[in-house]
């Protein structure tokens, strides 16, 4: 069974079919009117999200189908301490398709492994976020015409910033991309993405504080919320909620056709004014989420058609995979959450041992 876990779940052949569909409902919308008709969503959402998933939801109803759904901790049997392997085992005898989020890093990797329907991770902690990444995609495509040789200036929360670790993965696969990493010391990309998708591969990143420094070389701006939910000290984050914010002035040096990007939700990084500017696509971006997350929907379903029932199978047998002498030292892992599950690291090419839910690097057990 086919689960979008991360973004990487996703060949560079599947994102340009979802494109292609994409633009294709975008084009004839009353084709895919009745797409999904008698098909059933769950939304298991453990986590605040507006967008996410409303445009989830949105584009289940425009593709025909129903959507049934679990919005805030408090309001499942999560509140009773159900483990998350349990509530997607439970769900799935419901419905045909599951977009989840979660707080816990990982936790769409164990719904995976214990749903028989499609699994779409909706955003796990700080980890992964793929639909938002598909929604950067059709903004960038739309935008820019390409993916390839341009560069991507990335601002705010890179630490925490899901859709950060998400899209640099996505455009690390094109040809001559050049990132840019702007943010705090303290909130720089976590050296596992950076690892894997840039320095492992050569390709060429800079990082820096300062907005201004690299703004006259952007094509793209993908501006961040700092993630005030994932600090466990709140003096940080409030010496560091207002790191940059994005104005008129600053972007006077910018090319007249940078791209200007934001997942959403602003919080103040973006100032109003910067919104009549027509190098901002952030709302427009919003809207393409939802063909895009059409898209996905049509290409699991079908999927899950020809290869029904079947839950994830997570393969953790091989003698890269470890088990007993090591520890997830991330707090924020669903090994730390979930009961029974055990704690199993992968042994990279480097020698480093990471978690295979979190993506942590391991440390000995005591
Ligand atoms: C993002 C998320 O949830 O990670 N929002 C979204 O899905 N559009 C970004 C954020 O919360 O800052």
């Amino acid at each position: 069974m086919k689960a979008v876990l991360d973004i990487l779940d996703l060949s560079t052949e599947e994102l340009e079919d979802l494109i292609r569909t994409a633009e294709d409902i975008i084009a004839n919308p009353a084709t895919y009117a009745h797409a999904c008709d008698g098909k059933k969503l769950a939304t298991l959402f453990f986590e605040p999200s507006t967008r996410t998933r409303m445009s989830f939801e949105a584009a289940m109803y425009e593709l025909g189908g129903h959507v049934i759904s679990v919005s805030g901790e408090g309001a499942s049997s999560a509140a009773k301490g159900e483990s998350v392997a349990d509530t997607a085992r439970t769900v799935s005898n419901y419905v045909d398709i599951i977009a989840q989020r979660h707080p816990k890093e990982g936790s769409a990797l164990v719904a995976a492994m214990h749903s028989t329907v499609p699994v779409i991770n909706a955003g796990d902690g700080g980890h992964c976020h793929p639909t938002q990444t598909l929604a950067d995609l059709l903004t960038i495509r739309r935008e820019k015409g390409r993916f390839d040789h341009l560069n991507i200036g990335l601002c705010g929360d890179l630490k925490f910033g899901r859709t950060v670790h998400s899209l640099i993965n996505a455009l690390a696969r094109y040809p001559g991309n050049r990132f840019y990493l702007i943010s705090p010391p303290e909130l720089k990309v976590p050296s596992y993405v950076k690892k894997a998708a840039l320095k492992d591969r050569g390709i060429p990143y800079l990082q820096s504080v300062d907005m201004e420094e690299f703004m006259p070389e952007l094509d793209i701006l993908y501006m961040t919320r700092i993630q005030r939910e994932r600090f466990s000290d709140a003096a940080a984050y409030e010496r560091l909620k207002d790191s940059y914010i994005l104005t008129p002035a600053k972007l006077e040096t910018a090319k007249k056709d940078l791209a200007i990007l934001h997942p959403l939700p602003r919080v103040n990084e973006i100032s109003v004014a910067v919104d009549d500017d027509p190098r901002a696509c952030y709302f427009k971006q919003v809207l393409y989420g939802k063909y895009m997350r059409m898209a996905l929907i049509l290409k699991l379903l079908k999927e899950a058609e020809r290869d029904p029932g079947v839950a994830r199978k997570a393969d953790f047998s091989g003698p890269e995979f470890i088990r007993g002498s090591l520890r997830c030292t991330n707090p924020r892992c669903i090994t730390g959450g979930e009961q029974e599950l055990p704690q199993i690291f992968r042994r990279g090419a480097d020698g480093v041992s990471r978690c295979v839910y979190c993506e942590a690097k391991a440390e000995p057990a005591e």
